[in-house]
């Protein structure tokens, strides 16, 4: 049988990872896949940059639409990024009738809607393994392990840069401008790392995920979503005081109103596993009703980790090509007729408990203030801890833990909290997720 010939779109981080993943391993790999793989021809937009992969053998230009519209390749896999170039080219592979896989989770969590109608009209596969959690198999296992199982929620750290940002700034006292540096030159990071530490990457993932557990369309737009670029070094000494740790967290939840998207700094017990995860490394823990906790475990981000997401979906690309084309999984675990209408909820409506910090003026009745204005919006505490000021007069850091809330509420009583005169910051309010 002749091989699969394969055309790679990007040799940057995960594009030379595949390529020598791909080449160290490839007789186990053929063996998975029950036919030769072969990567005949590959673009970068600079034809003078040198790769970080050997290209002896693959022909290379710097022309990516020629190896899109080349009749010979099968498989196309973009690892270019971003959602312009990118969008063009998987648009047009899918029109010429080639499979698809791809790293790139801005790509489908904006546009996936689209490609996914068209890939089905054309009798073709649109992978993505790689863009949820850099090398853990999450789309496999929620698309395909958890099949038997109404998924109640999801939560999951799905960024590496922020959780190697997060990790080094609380174990070595990292400035946060420096760790981020680092984790560029390492290649975690997204061609603009706003995306990493403003939480936009990690909704994209969300998104993808919240769609294949829940069976509804993808709708980036509608998640919220917060970055880590706030958090202070005394809102992490504190929650570890209180046994918590502060982590960027995905979660998709659904309840009897809507799902739950939310992207957001999060205080976790510390005795949970996940949140002793660190560095790149990514977990996600999912809630199903019949299997109950499964948590998912292994590196975010980085060359051959996620290269090993990519080929795996190559493999079973390849598995597929000889197979009846109806009886594929289908791109968001549901045939597209079963995607239901369920509204993604307003964050104003998520209902947690919170941790606060409120810097306050030393003086008598501050605390009574506080705590009235939250017990006339329904909010009880949970815990608190008073510090002593720095200096003689200087400003009280008083923390709380409150009991569950609808955030709306939260929003008014914060709003109230900052209008007092001896209150002299905004409130710092992370949520807390018990994940029990
Ligand atoms: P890089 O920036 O390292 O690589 C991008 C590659 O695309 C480069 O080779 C670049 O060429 C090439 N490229 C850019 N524009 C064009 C073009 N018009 N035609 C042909 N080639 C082009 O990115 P990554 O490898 O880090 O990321 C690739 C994708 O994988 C992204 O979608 C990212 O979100 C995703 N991803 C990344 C992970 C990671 O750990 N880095 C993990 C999981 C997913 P040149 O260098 O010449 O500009
Ligand atoms: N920039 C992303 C991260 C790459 O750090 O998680 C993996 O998707």
């Amino acid at each position: 049988m002749q091989s699969v010939k394969i055309g790679v779109l990007g040799l940057g981080t995960v594009g030379s990872g595949t390529v020598n993943v791909l080449s160290r391993n490839l007789q186990e790999i053929t063996g998975r896949a029950g036919r030769d793989i072969e990567i005949t021809h590959a673009a970068v937009r600079d034809l003078t940059k040198e790769t970080a992969c050997s290209t002896e053998g693959i022909s290379l230009t710097d022309d990516a639409m020629a190896v899109v519209n080349n009749p010979d390749i099968q498989v196309i896999v973009e690892l270019i990024g971003g959602t312009g170039v990118a969008l063009d080219l998987v648009t047009k592979a899918i029109e010429n009738g080639k499979h698809v896989v791809t790293a790139n989770k801005a790509l489908i969590a904006l546009h996936g809607n689209e490609l996914f109608a068209k890939a089905q009209e054309m009798g073709v596969t649109i992978a993505f393994e790689a863009a949820v959690a850099g090398g853990i198999p999450i789309i496999k296992a929620m698309r395909e392990g958890l099949a038997a199982n109404s998924i109640e929620w999801l939560a999951g750290i799905i960024n590496g840069t922020g959780n190697f940002i997060l990790t080094e700034m609380r174990d070595k006292e990292r400035d946060f401008a420096d760790v981020l540096a680092e984790a560029q030159a390492l290649g975690y990071a997204e061609a603009d790392p706003t995306f990493d530490v403003e939480g936009i990457d990690a909704a994209h993932k969300l998104t993808i995920m919240a769609s294949i557990a829940f069976g509804i369309p993808l709708q980036f737009d509608k998640a919220y979503t917060e970055g880590i670029s706030k958090i202070a070094q005394e809102d992490v000494k504190y929650a570890a005081e209180l046994g918590y740790r502060i982590k960027h967290l995905g979660i998709a939840k659904k309840t009897e109103q809507g799902v739950e998207l939310r992207v957001h700094p999060t205080m976790i017990p510390h005795r949970r596993l996940i949140a002793n995860v660190d560095g790149v490394m990514n977990a996600v823990l999912v809630q199903g009703d019949a299997v109950g906790p499964t948590l998912y475990y292994g590196a975010g981000a980085g060359s051959e980790a996620t290269a090993s997401a990519v080929i795996a979906d190559i493999v079973d690309i390849v598995r597929a090509v000889t197979t009846d084309p109806e009886n594929r999984v289908p791109h968001l675990a549901f045939q597209p007729d079963a995607l239901s209408d369920t509204p993604i909820l307003p964050v104003s409506e998520v209902v947690t408990s919170y941790y606060l910090r409120v810097s306050t003026e030393d003086k008598p009745g501050v605390l009574a203030d506080i705590t009235r204005i939250l017990g006339e919006q329904g909010i009880s505490i949970e815990a608190i801890l008073q510090k002593q000021p720095e200096e003689q007069g200087g400003i009280v850091p008083v923390i709380m833990l409150t009991q569950e809330v609808v955030e709306k509420n939260m929003d008014a009583a914060i709003a109230q909290i900052e209008a007092l005169e001896t209150v002299k910051d905004s409130v710092m309010r992370i949520r807390m997720e018990s994940l029990g």
